[in-house]
């Protein structure tokens, strides 16, 4: 242990201001995915999932068409309003299209067993407005879109299919108003904002990262310092490498995984980073999230006896967040 770096490391936080991804500059999406399997003229297998960003809000049984609401707000969501009189109306809606599937794959010849998709939604951006969208795949690829400001539906490939999906779907043109209004009103403004106000709880949940370091030594002129980061939520996250203080700038020495789930709807991901061993310098893991507020976690790389530094640093970073928390808020509430 060296008291003076780890003096210095329970001061930086203070000294380096969060620059995590910032969630509220994504857009938020609500969406509706609909997978049916055509095995052949007279079977369907439909199923449905709703989601609000990555968390599951509901699916729809392909055995029974019956709906099973994944949390009790989401219930307590679909019996407000117009979501009751919705809800009551889907299984014509799903029967309508297992019908025009059918009854498309006849008129153009196609061939069983067929997959379609349906996908409908929308995206909130952080400046308030919204985008309903609707977009219909066949065999896996993109065949049709409602384009909800034109009240339109349009062709995505260049094929008998798209041409003729998108004709006969123009035609109806009280199905094209309801759409537009079922979108743009229903799913982006009243469906969004109930969802929002019930589920936010779970919608705003936060979940403080757990970081650890260790080094493999793949061989005698190489070691890989692992950074692993887990259990944190929501997704967004920054992990970054210091060497004597100073990020390491993106390179093939640097290698940061793809951001995995957790089966308990968090978030991991690892950052490795190749050094020479005993070069001299200093290594620290830097990790931003939104659980940290404007705060870093910061888990240097010790040499020696690396096990307990790492954990006394990261206790001892907490409880400094934590106060800094505390400071901030009677300050801001004096
Ligand atoms: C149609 O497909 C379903 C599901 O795979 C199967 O159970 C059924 O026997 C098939 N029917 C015909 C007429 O092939
Ligand atoms: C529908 O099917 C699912 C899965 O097979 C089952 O768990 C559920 O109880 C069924 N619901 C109804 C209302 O029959
Ligand atoms: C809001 O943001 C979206 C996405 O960044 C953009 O397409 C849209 O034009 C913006 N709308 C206004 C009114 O600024």
């Amino acid at each position: 242990m060296q008291p003076p770096h780890l003096l210095l490391f329970l001061f930086l936080p203070i000294l380096l201001p969060g620059m995590w991804a910032d969630p509220e500059a994504e857009p938020q999406v609500i969406q509706y995915l609909l997978t049916g399997l055509f095995a052949n003229i007279s079977s369907a297998e439909v199923s449905c999932v709703g989601l609000m960003g990555d968390i599951p809000i509901l699916t729809v049984h392909p055995a029974n068409w019956s709906t099973h609401f994944h949390w009790p707000w989401v219930s307590q969501a679909a019996a407000e309003g117009d979501a009751e009189k919705i809800m009551s109306q889907y299984k014509i809606a799903l029967r309508n299209i297992v019908r025009f599937v059918h009854d498309t794959v006849q008129q153009t010849r196609q061939h069983y067993p067929l997959v379609v998709q349906f996908r409908a939604g929308c995206l909130l951006y952080p400046n308030t407005t919204s985008q309903g969208f609707l977009n219909f795949g066949w065999g896996g690829r993109d065949l049709v879109d409602f384009e909800v400001d034109k009240q339109y539906w349009e062709a995505r490939q260049p094929s008998q299919v798209a041409e003729l999906v998108s004709k006969s779907l123009n035609e109806k043109k009280s199905v094209r108003v309801l759409l537009e209004h079922f979108l743009s009103i229903w799913i982006c403004q009243s469906h969004f904002l109930t969802l929002k106000r019930y589920g936010r709880a779970t919608l705003e949940r936060q979940e403080l990262p757990v970081a650890t370091v260790f080094a493999r030594t793949p061989s005698l002129d190489q070691l890989l310092l692992v950074c692993h980061v887990t259990g944190f939520y929501p997704r967004p996250i920054s992990v970054a490498w210091l060497r004597d203080g100073l990020e390491v700038p993106p390179g093939p020495a640097l290698h940061t995984s793809p951001i995995l789930p957790n089966a308990d709807l968090t978030y991991q991901l690892r950052s490795v980073l190749a050094v020479a061993p005993r070069d001299g310098h200093s290594y620290v893991c830097r990790v931003r999230h939104q659980s940290l507020g404007t705060l870093s976690l910061l888990i240097p790389w010790e040499n020696r006896s690396a096990a307990p530094t790492v954990s006394i640093t990261i206790v001892a970073l907490l409880l400094l967040a934590t106060a800094s928390a505390g400071g901030f808020w009677w300050w801001k509430h004096r």
